[in-house]
């Protein structure tokens, strides 16, 4: 039986949002499968569970050279059942760079870990697309998230892959974007409940930031989708209305499940993602039950 290289499909583009119905090829032939443990891939661009890894070990040179490479492989990477200490999480962290102090959220038992305690009194506001502190001159390369305390049946976090959102956009989109840049700022979130004064000392330390558009990951090379719904405010050089249209569509990129993965979490799991290429959203579904997650965030490079 011969297969045809092209299926039979009806494809088109809906007119309002010019979003793209039909096939979308995301899959990733090259899967890495290291020496030092095993990966089971969850899905076509991103995500894989490693087993074989206590994290709670000392990692040495050559196994960190595999993690980072199934980490820019796979994007994300889950780590079940670990008896892990903030410690623990911060030493493997570290073996990719600086620590961030998050300026905004609550932290754990040290600067280093952001803690996220969700309860009757504490509603979950991660439910909206993004990557982690965008508007750092210097966002984060990665983030390790440790779950704590985990509520029933609820709570899961989502991850989408902005490498591919960028490869399948279509290629008028591309030259629209390309070489241009958007702001970045956490003033309508984060500043919107601050005083006057803090909020001025804040806006000193972290200015509005413009970055491009397109990023090119520092490892891969590959170029990415570098707009989040949660930090990004305008396109720059655009006027209002152009910029609201083209942001609108670009943010969309991130909604479309062929790019996603889904993690039901379980108390003791870590994950392990590349900031730069993924942006993630915590479904707030729990409340008034508890959820609490303890994140540590590595610091990365300038986008460019
Ligand atoms: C985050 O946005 O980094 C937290 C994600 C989560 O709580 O699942």
């Amino acid at each position: 039986m011969s297969i045809s290289t092209k299926p039979r499909t009806f494809e088109f583009v809906t007119p309002a949002a010019r979003l793209h119905v039909g096939p979308r090829a995301v899959g990733s032939s090259a899967r890495f499968q290291p020496a030092r443990f095993a990966v089971e891939p969850l899905g076509p661009c991103l995500g894989a569970i490693v087993s074989e890894l206590d994290l709670s070990q000392p990692c040495d040179p050559s196994l960190i050279r595999e993690i980072d490479h199934a980490l820019l492989e796979y994007k994300v990477l889950f780590f079940r059942n670990q008896r892990i200490t903030a410690d623990h999480q911060r030493s493997f962290a570290g073996h990719w760079g600086e620590f961030e102090v998050h300026p905004f959220l609550p932290k754990g038992g040290n600067a280093a870990v952001t803690r996220f305690e969700k309860s009757d009194k504490v509603a979950g506001t991660e439910n909206v697309w993004h990557s982690d502190v965008s508007f750092y001159e210097r966002p984060l390369l990665g983030s390790v998230l440790h779950a704590i305390d985990i509520p029933e049946g609820a709570g899961d976090t989502l991850w989408t892959d902005m490498a591919t959102a960028y490869d399948l956009l279509p290629d008028d989109v591309k030259e629209l974007i390309g070489g241009r840049t958007a702001t970045h700022d956490w003033a309508h979130n984060y500043g919107v409940s601050m005083g006057q004064t803090r909020f001025a000392a804040e806006r000193d330390r972290y200015p509005i930031r413009h970055h491009p558009i397109v990023r090119t990951h520092p490892q891969t090379g590959r170029p990415i989708l570098y707009v989040n719904e949660l930090f990004v405010t305008e396109i720059d050089g655009m006027s209002a209305l152009e910029s609201a249209s083209l942001l609108t569509y670009l943010i969309a990129q991130a909604r479309v499940p062929e790019y996603q993965i889904r993690w039901r979490w379980k108390t003791g799991d870590v994950a392990f993602w590349d900031n730069r290429a993924t942006q993630h959203y915590a479904c707030s579904d729990y409340w008034p039950q508890r959820r609490v997650m303890e994140r540590v965030g590595i610091i990365g490079d300038v986008p460019s």
